[in-house]
């Protein structure tokens, strides 16, 4: 036992004298400035996609507006997330893009924060700043089914969603996971990374 002590001791000292290479209160100042300008870009582009989608639905109705989303949300959201060097993504545990599922320790531990939160009815947070394994910062907002619009491609495939609009979900998402959703649930999570940073 004495042995490990000392190991540990040790390895405090290093983690120590690491931490004092970098001023305490720049790392602070750093994390107060991500977590705002995030904030502030994750809301700019959750009205952004709320905007371009109703406007897809009403221009050319609820199929047409599937094909927009799966071509446009990904280039809507860098086009936002390359003027700040930031990198804007949407994540999830029920994917309709494989590309948008859950990845890291820090995004399952952030979904059960917030589903927890929201199963209790507890005031959720209106975003969390974590840092991943390697240290790099990450800021999440929970994106909630909060119009009914979403039904329309996300609720229960029988009741919610059109023929038409169904049948073009399963052609461009044979795996679609996104599916029997309700009003109020969380259906994913914007999550904002500085450009560069390793995810894990
Ligand atoms: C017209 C159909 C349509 C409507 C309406 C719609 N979505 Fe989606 N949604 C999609 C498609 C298609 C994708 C997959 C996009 C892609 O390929 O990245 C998607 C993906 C998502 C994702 C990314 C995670 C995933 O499953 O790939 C989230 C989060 C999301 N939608 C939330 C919402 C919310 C919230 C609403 C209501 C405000 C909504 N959607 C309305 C079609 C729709």
């Amino acid at each position: 036992m004495p042995k490990y002590t000392r190991y540990y001791a040790w390895l405090l000292l290093v983690a120590i004298s690491c931490n004092n290479q970098v001023e305490p209160v720049k790392q602070e100042k750093d994390l107060q400035q991500f977590t705002e300008t995030a904030a502030q870009l994750s809301g700019i582009a959750q009205q952004a996609l709320l905007k371009e989608v109703s406007a897809a639905i009403q221009k050319g109705g609820t199929e047409y507006a599937v094909e927009f989303c799966s071509q446009k949300a990904l280039a809507l959201t860098d086009s936002v997330s390359k003027a700040h060097d930031l990198v804007i993504t949407r994540i999830t545990n029920k994917p309709r893009n494989a590309a948008n599922v859950l990845k890291t320790a820090m995004d399952s531990a952030v979904w059960q924060r917030f589903e927890q939160a929201m199963a209790k009815k507890d005031s959720i947070p209106p975003g969390i700043t974590g840092t991943e394994a390697k240290g790099a910062l990450a800021y999440y907002k929970p994106i909630v089914i909060g119009m009914p619009t979403c039904l329309k491609c996300h609720g229960d495939p029988d009741k919610d969603i059109e023929a038409g609009t169904l049948k073009k979900l399963k052609e461009i998402y044979p795996d679609d996971k996104a599916l029997n959703y309700t009003a109020g649930m969380l259906r994913g999570l914007w999550k904002i990374t500085a450009a560069g940073a390793e995810p894990e």
